[in-house]
């Protein structure tokens, strides 16, 4: 469960992270996985910075397992509402490998190109479990634009929601400071889909590592729309 100072700091902001909100078990077992996942498919050695997996949930029961055998899914279900979270069909597996002297010149949001019926990829919320520290700045964080759930949905309601398909991710809003997510392994990030952010650089001398879950309220599909301008259709316990 998220208190009340998360609950106004991620409708404020459109993100909160929660230390140390999945169990060391949990975590280590992942990090098996991911171990498992990175020796059977190797990253070509020549990548540095971003190499993602997008395992089917099924396939990778321990990962999935990060959020809904968790806290993690109790905190997003403070956000969402009791009962109303889908779980996700997909799991992504995000490493960040050094060195990557990288920094991003703007933000996107994801779900552009669309789907194959032509729907954007938008979802409810963006969990992300950490899986390696990541306490300092430029360790492969993930960098976010503070508030701009807020200035998206201002922007959709301005422009309407399929101005999304001409923003092609990246729709033209003013943007504040960004900030890096740091944390150690096992806290949660929750960020609203609408929040723009980005890949950064890692400039330690370790990979990073996070698993990705994209959630959806059930009944999200159809009312993508709606959701674009309304940042709270989906969220009624901050209405
Ligand atoms: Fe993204």
């Amino acid at each position: 469960m998220l208190d009340r100072t998360q609950m106004r700091e991620f409708a404020e902001r459109g993100f909160v992270v929660i230390p140390q909100a999945v169990p060391e078990h949990l975590v280590a077992s992942a990090a098996e996985t991911i171990d498992e996942l990175t020796t059977r498919e190797p990253p070509p050695d020549a990548v540095r910075g971003p190499h993602f997996y997008f395992p089917a949930a099924t396939e990778v029961p321990s990962l999935l397992e990060l959020f809904t055998r968790s806290p993690a899914w109790s905190c997003a279900e403070s956000l969402v509402g009791e009962g109303a979270l889908e779980v996700p069909r997909q799991v992504q597996v995000a490493l960040n490998i050094p060195p990557f002297s990288h920094r991003p010149g703007g933000h996107h949001i994801d779900g552009f190109p669309p789907e194959p019926d032509g729907r954007p990829g938008t979802f409810t919320l963006l969990a992300g479990v950490l899986l390696s520290d990541q306490l300092d700045q430029d360790a492969g964080n993930l960098w976010v634009w503070p508030g701009t759930h807020l200035t998206h949905a201002a922007h959709f309601r301005e422009h309407g929601p399929d101005a999304f398909f001409a923003a092609g991710g990246y729709p033209p809003i003013p943007l504040p400071e960004p900030e890096q997510i740091r944390g150690r392994a096992g806290d949660l990030l929750l960020a609203h889909y609408l929040l723009g952010h980005n890949i950064g650089g890692n400039t330690s001398g370790r990979t990073r590592r996070a698993a990705y879950f994209r959630v959806k309220r059930a009944g999200h599909d159809p009312r993508w729309r709606e959701f674009l301008q309304d940042p709270w259709l989906d969220y009624p316990p901050l209405r």
